[in-house]
């Protein structure tokens, strides 16, 4: 499973890929919001810089709801780096959209996933990658990993080539059990990455290495 960072916080998404393990970034228009980023202009020269700094994919959303400005907003995300992945809500206009990118060599991400018929929906409109939204989902009582366990299902009996990218991810838990309901990436916070290091068990182990270190 490829591990991407969810954020357009540019000091997590540096934390991360020094880590070693970071694939690539995916972020959203609130995530924007919340680094402060406005106009066309300075959104622009965001992604640009996430692009610097990862070798990877970067999901980059259409803000537009119609046909004809999601082209042509998408043209222009599409243009900024060779790894920008166009993000679609999964709307009609949006479905259509993603057909169209598909057609002209533009890959996205469809976002907003909430059922295995959505997921079948971009599928059969090419889109390169589909994002669950596992964390809300269990927001609403319903089981998010269940969804993932479904659409993999789906999409192999199919033979569908979209990359089931788990997103709305809230704890390292998530990003485990995405891995065994058969994502193919997880877009994760930083926090919930570095949930992975954890366990009690290796502080206290670590501590009495370090302390019987001292007696060798
Ligand atoms: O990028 C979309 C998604 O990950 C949103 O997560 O936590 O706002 O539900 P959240």
């Amino acid at each position: 499973m490829k591990f991407f960072i969810d954020t357009a916080n540019l000091a997590h998404i540096r934390e991360a890929n020094e880590l070693g393990i970071l694939d690539g970034v995916t972020t959203n228009p609130s995530l924007m919001a919340k680094e402060g980023i406005k106009g066309e202009e300075n959104i622009l020269k965001h992604y640009a810089d996430i692009c610097d700094i990862v070798d990877g994919d970067v999901s980059a959303e259409v803000l537009s709801t119609d046909f004809s400005s999601m082209i042509e907003e998408g043209k222009k995300l599409a243009a900024i780096h060779k790894n920008i992945v166009v993000k679609v809500p999964m709307t009609k206009d949006g479905i259509k959209a993603i057909k169209w990118f598909t057609d002209n060599g533009i890959r996205t991400n469809c976002t907003l996933i909430f059922s295995a018929g959505q997921a079948i929906l971009a599928a059969k409109a090419g889109a390169a990658y589909v994002s669950p939204f596992i964390g809300r989902i269990d927001d609403s009582s319903w089981d998010g990993i269940q969804l993932i366990e479904q659409i993999s299902n789906i999409y192999a009996i199919q033979g569908y080539k979209t990359e089931i990218l788990a997103a709305s991810i809230r704890n390292a838990l998530h990003i485990v059990r995405s891995a065994e309901a058969g994502a193919d990436i997880c877009t994760c916070p930083l926090d919930s990455i570095l949930g992975l290091l954890k366990h009690p068990l290796t502080d206290i182990g670590l501590a009495k290495f370090i302390e019987d270190a001292k007696k060798m």
